[in-house]
């Protein structure tokens, strides 16, 4: 008889709250956070300076939308492989309408620290806020490293401190007091500040195999829409929505302070709260 392996794999956690609570979040709200997020992903778009036919490897691709926007980047000689560990949100990807003169696409289940993702088959890894939840990053950046071509490309954006972002820290603050007291959160534990601080990046990057680091702030205001779109989604998904994610019963007791933050930057171009990420790229190899 076989001894059964009961050791969980390295990111049990986080494969669990992205297939679970997290996953079922984004995958609800994915059309309002891809108004929100796409403009972050369009800088890290840019800096890569995509060519046709390119081969793009997108990490931590969630419900799709880089995805699609890099293939159509590529166009119809290129492809673009989306992977990521949550079965809900590639099950959004998956049925998403193609976009016309787009590259080839295919969405894997993949954990990108511990799954192999082949060797030398990438000309460009990119991603949009995936890549901040490994346990073990500098295994996670070694492999993206081996799937990259000798002369590949790197480039994510991925979120600045908690407290240089605004449109997370404003709607948390004002209702703190109605939250139990936690513990402050360890910075360099898996989550959507692991990446805040440049240095570790660099480090970790380095310790990669990558080289021509260039970590660049990129400031900016987002927002979902409209206040009732921003507030559906500022309660659910990021810090606040994971404090209160076990208890939906007090959203309506929420909803009254968070919405009165988000009025305060209500444009006309609808909510716009004031943002900070780092837009990072990097090469497989000296330049
Ligand atoms: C903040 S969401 C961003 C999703 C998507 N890139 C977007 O911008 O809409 C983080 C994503 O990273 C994925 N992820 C986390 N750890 C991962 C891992 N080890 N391998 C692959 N994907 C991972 C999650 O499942 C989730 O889809």
């Amino acid at each position: 008889m076989s001894a059964e392996n009961t050791t969980p794999p390295p990111n049990a956690a986080q494969i669990e709250y992205w297939n679970k609570g997290g996953g079922a979040a984004w995958s609800n709200y994915h059309d309002l956070l891809d108004r929100q997020l796409g403009p972050l992903g369009h800088e890290a778009m840019r800096v890569l300076d995509l060519k046709a036919g390119e081969a793009v490897l997108d990490i931590g691709c969630g419900c799709g939308q880089t995805t699609f926007e890099l293939a159509t980047r590529v166009g119809p000689t290129g492809s673009v492989t989306g992977v990521d560990i949550s079965a809900p949100m590639l099950a959004i990807a998956e049925a998403r309408a193609p976009h016309d003169g787009a590259g080839e696409i295919e969405f894997r289940l993949r954990d990108v620290q511990t799954d192999d993702l082949g060797i030398g088959r990438y000309d460009v890894a990119f991603s949009r806020f995936g890549v901040m939840f490994f346990s073990e990053p500098t295994v996670a950046f070694r492999n993206i490293h081996r799937a990259l071509r000798p002369d590949g490309r790197l480039a994510f954006v991925c979120w600045q401190p908690f407290s240089s972002n605004p449109w997370m820290r404003e709607p948390l603050e004002a209702v703190r007091h109605l939250l139990p007291p936690s513990e402050p959160p360890d910075p360099l534990a898996p989550g959507p500040f692991a990446f805040a601080d440049p240095d570790r990046v660099r480090g970790i990057l380095t310790d990669a195999g990558f080289t021509n680091i260039d970590i660049a702030s990129f400031e900016t205001t987002l927002g979902s829409g409209s206040v009732d779109e921003t507030l559906a989604v500022t309660l659910r998904i990021g810090p606040l929505g994971r404090a209160v994610a076990d208890q939906p019963e007090r959203l309506p007791e929420l909803a009254g302070p968070v919405r009165a933050v988000l009025e305060r930057y209500l444009t006309s171009n609808g909510v716009q709260i004031p943002a900070s990420a780092w837009i990072v790229r990097a090469l497989g190899r000296q330049e």
